[in-house]
């Protein structure tokens, strides 16, 4: 029988899985996937927290934030591609949501590629509106870079 999901604070012993994740996540769309460095170094950033969502052991999908003082900031949330559809992103962001608002921030904010309508779909499903646009601002591979929506998301 398969279990259901749980959640669990990313912490330094997931360094190199949660690494692993983000590249099987991010990589087939050209995305520079972050390193075992890159992800303890944000993580020892202050107000920066993780979440890993793992079922039977396997870790399925993760997010990463940022609280400080009242605002916040969504840095990353991937889903395996095996485990998309089927309810682990809005689980996770909904985590990273309420544990910022507990944490005492008012609003969330995260930057979306405009060529990425499955986290746009997921953002606006969540509540979070355009309130942006960079151009030219998100690396793809080696295709010209895409412009990226600002969303914010009030946290009342
Ligand atoms: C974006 C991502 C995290 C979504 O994860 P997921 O587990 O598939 O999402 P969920 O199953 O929880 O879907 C929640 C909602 O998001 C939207 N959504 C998710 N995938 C979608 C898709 N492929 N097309 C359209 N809408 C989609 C839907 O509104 C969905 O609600 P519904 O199932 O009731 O219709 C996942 O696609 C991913 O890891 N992508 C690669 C990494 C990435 O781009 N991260 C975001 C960077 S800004």
């Amino acid at each position: 029988m398969t279990a259901i999901p749980a959640l669990c604070r990313l912490g330094a012993l997931d360094l190199d899985r949660a690494a692993a994740l983000h590249g099987e996540a991010f990589g087939p769309q050209g995305e520079r996937a972050w390193t075992r460095q890159d992800m303890a170094e944000l993580l020892a950033s202050p107000g920066v927290a993780g979440l890993l969502l793992r079922r039977d052991g396997a870790d399925i999908g993760m997010a990463v934030y940022r609280v400080a003082a009242d605002e916040s900031e969504l840095l990353t949330i991937a889903v395996r591609p095996a485990d998309r559809r089927g309810g682990a992103g809005r689980r996770l962001l909904v985590a990273a949501i309420d544990h910022a608002r507990a944490a005492g921030a008012r609003a969330m904010f995260l930057e979306v590629g405009v060529d990425n309508p499955a986290a746009r779909a997921l953002y606006q499903s969540a509540g979070f509106r355009a309130a942006g646009r960079r151009p030219a601002y998100l690396r793809r591979g080696d295709g010209p870079p895409a412009d990226a929506i600002v969303m914010r998301l009030a946290l009342g």
